[in-house]
């Protein structure tokens, strides 16, 4: 099921906010809300969706919504923020299917309003309507924010991968966090 509402709240900038369910339509929305988080930093959906535009909307199109999230916050009929909930070694293991990977991403003048706390929130719900047991997120030990937000909602961190990612010359630490439902 996709592209329906599922929650609307108030930001704390005081505008209106949706959260639908994304499809087909949304692709090249999406991935403009994630290249404006910095390009380099969004190295996860990149590599999971391809770059160019078509190759974007034909993994988004394959998706299968019964076990992957595909989640935005609209303002005023513009795609803010995005958060992607996959299926663990795309479900062909049945050891990791129970896994929800997750990534979150808001466009910058939308941070800090607490829409990406509700994402999450959202999220966790339909994990658990859907069967899953788990919920993980990859996060930059530089990235306080994140951190603090997926926290705050019960994440937990299981560990610092060292040198796990390289952008550039330079290789960033990250922190597995999760949530077992
Ligand atoms: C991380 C991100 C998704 C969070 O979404 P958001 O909508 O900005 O988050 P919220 O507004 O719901 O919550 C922000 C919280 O972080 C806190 N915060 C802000 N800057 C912080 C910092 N440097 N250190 C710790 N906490 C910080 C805020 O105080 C707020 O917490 P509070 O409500 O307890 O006061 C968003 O900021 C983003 O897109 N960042 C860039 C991409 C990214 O880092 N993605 C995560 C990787 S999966």
């Amino acid at each position: 099921m996709a592209e329906e509402d599922v929650l609307k709240f108030i930001a704390g900038n005081g505008e209106k906010i949706v959260l639908r369910l994304a499809g087909c339509d949304d692709a090249e929305e999406i991935i403009s809300v994630i290249k404006t988080n910095a390009p380099d930093r969004s190295y996860e959906l990149m590599e999971l969706y391809g770059t160019k535009p078509d190759s974007v909307k034909k993994y988004i199109c394959s998706m299968d919504f019964d076990k992957n999230l595909l989640l935005v916050a609209v303002a005023n009929n513009i795609v803010v923020g995005a958060l992607s909930g996959i299926q663990m070694d795309g479900g062909k293991r049945p050891q990791t299917s129970h896994i929800l990977n997750i990534g979150l991403h808001m466009v910058t003048a939308y941070r800090g309003l607490g829409i990406g706390s509700q994402m999450l929130r959202f999220a966790i719900d339909w994990a658990k309507q859907h069967s899953f047991k788990k919920l993980e997120a990859n996060i930059f030990t530089t990235n306080k924010r994140s951190l603090h937000v997926f926290e705050r909602v019960g994440f937990v961190e299981e560990g610092t991968r060292q040198k796990r990612i390289r952008i550039g010359k330079q290789y960033i630490d990250e922190v597995l966090v999760g949530k077992v439902l």
